[in-house]
């Protein structure tokens, strides 16, 4: 069995993330880290809780760093609703369960040391990332791949450049972007490439049962983002990474050197993507660049119709 690790800030995108990350054929979720993101840490750190009691999962949960390394502290909530995790209608239950006592850098050290080699999925703002890899760079190399939803080679949507998990705390992630690990980066170019759509929620409703309908509520509220009438299909960001786990047949990526802006008054947490040949610098990520769409929403459907039941 494969170790998989997944750092998150749930986030509906990430919630389907872990969905998908559960039972995923030859491998085995061993731990879940959370950081802030999408909303303040109290709030992830709750609805990660709440989701893995919804999902049964056997993963412990940490929690991890309520803030970035420098950055002044930024969120989605302003689009996702105060608790990061909205809903049209249903809602998760509460959840009795509690997070586990370490540190979640502490605990993913801890795991990494006593582990032959894992895949740590990060679908988040990369600071848990960064201070495992300042206070313990000799576990680099106990990282199989690291597998980021974030940045991109083209445009941004928290600003004009930069893609909000980058620049939520852009120090970090030049810490993991040059610290060696085998990268594969999937950026909102490729994620804008995966679209989820109403036809997606009607589908998961159509079951009838209680799991497809919470789903598809909160689907309708994620939809409801880029358009009130939610006729604009979504970018599906963060579950490509586990679909990219399950099936890398789907996607192209593209070695380069990506460098992250720090500096910019227009550009900081933008991802620099060197792509020319011949190579002007080593390259630093393997970057995912085409979807087959179609492929990757199936794969997506089919296993969230059979969690539904
Ligand atoms: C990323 O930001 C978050 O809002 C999503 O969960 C995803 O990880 C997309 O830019
Ligand atoms: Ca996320």
């Amino acid at each position: 069995m494969n170790s998989v690790w997944l750092d998150t800030d749930p986030g509906f995108d990430d919630f389907v993330t872990w969905l998908l990350l559960e039972g995923l054929p030859g491998t085995r979720l061993d731990g879940v880290s959370v950081v802030a993101g999408n909303a303040p840490l109290e709030h992830t750190l709750a609805n990660a809780l709440k989701i893995s009691t919804f999902l049964k999962s056997g993963a412990p949960v940490y929690a991890g760093c309520d803030r970035p390394l420098v950055a002044e502290q930024v969120t989605s909530q302003h689009l996702l609703g105060e608790s990061g995790l909205s809903s049209n209608g249903r809602t998760l239950p509460e959840s009795t369960l509690r997070a586990r006592p370490e540190h979640a850098v502490d605990a993913l050290a801890l795991h990494l040391e006593r582990t032959p080699l894992t895949t740590v999925v990060a679908i988040a703002p990369l600071t848990n990332l960064a201070l495992l890899l300042r206070r313990a760079p000799h576990l680099a190399r106990k990282i199989e791949r690291l597998v980021i939803m974030g940045g991109s080679s083209d445009g941004g949507n928290h600003t004009a450049a930069a893609e909000f998990n980058i620049f939520a705390d852009p120090e970090a992630a030049a810490v993991v972007f040059g610290s060696g690990v085998p990268i594969h980066m999937f950026g909102l170019n490729l994620t804008r490439q995966v679209l989820v759509t109403r036809r997606h929620a009607e589908t998961l409703r159509a079951t009838g049962t209680p799991a497809g309908e919470l789903l598809a509520d909160h689907l309708d509220f994620y939809l409801q983002i880029r358009d009130p009438q939610r006729n604009a299909p979504m970018p599906f960001h963060d579950p490509v990474t586990a679909v990219f786990l399950a099936r890398p047949d789907l996607f192209r990526e593209v070695p380069a050197a990506v460098e992250i802006e720090l500096q910019g008054r227009l550009t900081r947490g933008m991802t620099v993507c060197e792509f020319r040949v011949p190579r002007k610098a080593p390259p630093t990520a393997m970057v995912a660049v085409e979807a087959d769409s179609e492929g990757v929403m199936a794969y997506v459907m089919d296993r969230l119709l059979m969690f539904c039941g």
